[in-house]
């Protein structure tokens, strides 16, 4: 099979990952920090080396302010349910995956808070200009994703976030699908809430996740129970990490997620941007040789690389996106993902609402030549639709 859905997940992770989490389980998955002997306190150093290593790599000078997560939706839950309070306003955009989108949504419906929901451009690139004009006296929060999971788009988080900055405002990035093959940093890019996924192109396995929870925002607990710190107190710990803690964690899933994170660091954020620019960049002028059978969303070539990570879509005429994508997959062994990506207002903006596209989007361990591949595959599908002139 070639793999050419990372946007989804991250496969196949570095062998180091499954190496480490297969060793780990067999021989030292005991409840980390809960007791006293010294295997258990081995496995709080390995969760507290993760905190330190997403640390590094978000450059956050505290990393007790990373909190673990199930994945970026039970992060994005958090810090929206967190934080919002009654007549609060938000503001958010059109490109969001419905992690953001439902919260924020379902607090509007309950009549909690206001929202408005700023548009991008058709190429999938907000303004900050308009973020800007979207502010009240009643915001709050913006919260944006860093790059769209439908048309990999980067979108202008630093001037958002100086903006959120000079407005006494919090901003939320939702990093999802950005962080570990894009550059993300808190500090300069003024960032009050990360949140990441552990199991995209951190290479972690699923069932792992995050919020970096800055110095600004005040979030209340969302699960209190046993943190194994301060056992006496009747009252969840109010000192992070714990605070936003609770319960036996996904330790085996952390392991799994620090050595990903470790494997990234090794290899260079810039350089795993790179490879995915090359990969872009092929897919890109592939399709573009394939003549006007095949609509690209976003960016086509002629736009380039630039500000995007590796994640295209397309239809292809006279084909339904899922019908395409069975195609791509049972006669030429190629995994795609068809329909709307959990991502309905940016099908919407991109005019492909509510079939969707196929999205294809390849990873660090994908070649040139898997690309090739599919834009033989492209070409064969797209030349076997019969136009019927009008
Ligand atoms: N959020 C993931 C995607 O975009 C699952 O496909």
């Amino acid at each position: 099979m070639i793999y050419l859905d990372n946007a989804a997940t991250s496969f196949p992770k570095p062998p180091r990952v499954y190496q480490r989490m297969d060793e780990f389980f067999r021989h030292r998955a005991v409840n980390p920090g809960r007791a006293g002997y010294r295997l258990s306190a081995e496995g709080e150093r390995e969760i507290e080396g993760a905190r330190k290593t997403l640390a590094s790599l978000f450059g956050a000078r505290e990393s007790e302010r990373i909190v673990f997560t199930l994945n970026a939706t039970d992060a994005i839950n958090m810090a929206i349910k967190g934080l919002l309070k009654e007549g609060d306003h938000a503001i958010t955009s059109n490109l969001e995956h419905n992690a953001v989108t439902r919260p924020l949504c379902g607090l509007e419906k309950r009549g909690i808070i206001s929202l408005t929901r700023v548009d991008a451009s058709r190429e999938g690139f907000l303004d900050p200009d308009d973020v800007k004009k979207a502010i009240t006296s009643q915001t709050r929060l913006i919260a944006i994703t860093h790059a769209s999971n439908v048309l990999g788009t980067i979108q202008p988080i630093r001037d958002i976030g100086k903006l959120a900055r000079e407005k006494g405002l919090i901003f939320m990035v939702d990093a999802a699908q950005s962080a570990g093959a894009w550059p993300v940093n808190v500090e300069d890019d003024f960032i009050d809430l990360l949140a990441f996924t552990g199991h995209k192109e951190l290479f972690g396995p699923p069932g792992t996740g995050g919020l970096h929870v800055g110095e600004r925002a005040q979030i209340s607990p969302w699960r209190e129970g046993g943190t194994g710190v301060n056992s006496e107190s009747p009252i969840h710990p109010t000192a992070l990490p714990f605070a936003l803690e609770g319960g036996t964690s996904n330790f085996l899933g952390i392991v799994g997620l620090k050595t990903g994170v470790e494997f990234i660091l090794e290899t260079g954020v810039d350089n795993i941007k790179r490879h995915g620019q090359r990969l872009l960049t092929k897919v890109l002028n592939g399709i573009d040789g394939l003549g006007d059978r095949i609509v690209v969303y976003g960016p086509g070539a002629s736009e380039g690389a630039k500000n995007r990570l590796p994640i295209v879509s397309i239809n292809i005429k006279g084909f339904e996106p899922l019908v395409a994508g069975s195609i791509l997959d049972e006669s030429y062994g190629i995994a795609t993902r068809s329909g709307l990506h959990c991502a309905p207002f940016a099908h919407k903006c991109i005019g492909s609402f509510p079939k969707g596209t196929i999205r294809i989007s390849p990873g660090y361990f994908n070649t040139e030549d898997d690309v090739a591949q599919l834009i033989y595959a492209l070409k064969e599908i797209a030349s076997s639709v019969r136009v019927t002139a009008k």
